[in-house]
C-alpha cells in the first residue's frame, strides 16, 4: 500500500503542532505498519514536488496498489493532481483522501478540495488517526 504525502508534510511534528499534533511521519508509518493486515506492506513516502506525487500515482495506476493520500496543500488548487488520481480511481483503483486536520473547518481557502470528487473517499479532521480510519477503510474493502 502506498501512503503518498505532499508539501511541508515532511515537517509534521514541529510544523504547527496545535492544528497538525506532535506526531512526524515516522511515527505515523510505524502506527500503520502496526495496525497493517499480515501480507500488506506500508511504502510511505513525502514529496514538495508535484511531479513526483504526480509520478508515484501513476506506479499505483499500474500496479493497483491501494493509496492513502495527504495530498496537502495541493487539495486546494492542483487540477494535475486530481487527473493523476482520476486516472487510479476509474481504473478500478483505490484512492483515500486524508487530513490530520480538518480543512472544512478552517480558513475558505482550504473548504475546496479538487481531490475529493475523484477519490473513493475521505477521512479528515482526525489527526493522525485520519491514516489509520483510511488504513481501516482500505482493509474493509479488500475483504469485501
Ligand atoms: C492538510 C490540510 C491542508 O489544507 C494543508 O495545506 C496541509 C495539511 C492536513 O493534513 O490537514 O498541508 O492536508
Amino acid at each position: 500500500m502506498l501512503v503518498l504525502n505532499g508539501p511541508n508534510l515532511g515537517r509534521l511534528g514541529s510544523r504547527e503542532p496545535e492544528v497538525y499534533g506532535t506526531q512526524d511521519l515516522a511515527a505515523i508509518e510505524h502506527h500503520l505498519t502496526a495496525q497493517a493486515p499480515n501480507g500488506v506492506e506500508i511504502d510511505l513516502r513525502q514529496t514538495d514536488d508535484e511531479a513526483e506525487l504526480i509520478g508515484w500515482l501513476h506506479e499505483a495506476a499500474d500496479s493497483g496498489d491501494p493509496v492513502i493520500l495527504n495530498p496537502a496543500a495541493f487539495t486546494h488548487y492542483s487540477y494535475a493532481l486530481r487527473d493523476a488520481v482520476a486516472l487510479v480511481t476509474r481504473a478500478g483503483g483505490t484512492v483515500v483522501e486524508v487530513h490530520l486536520s480538518n480543512p472544512s473547518a478552517r480558513e475558505e481557502f482550504r473548504h475546496t478540495s479538487v481531490i475529493s470528487g475523484v477519490a473513493t473517499g475521505v477521512v479528515a479532521g482526525f489527526g493522525a488517526d485520519s491514516y489509520l480510519v483510511a488504513l481501516d477503510a482500505i482493509a474493509r474493502r479488500a475483504r469485501g
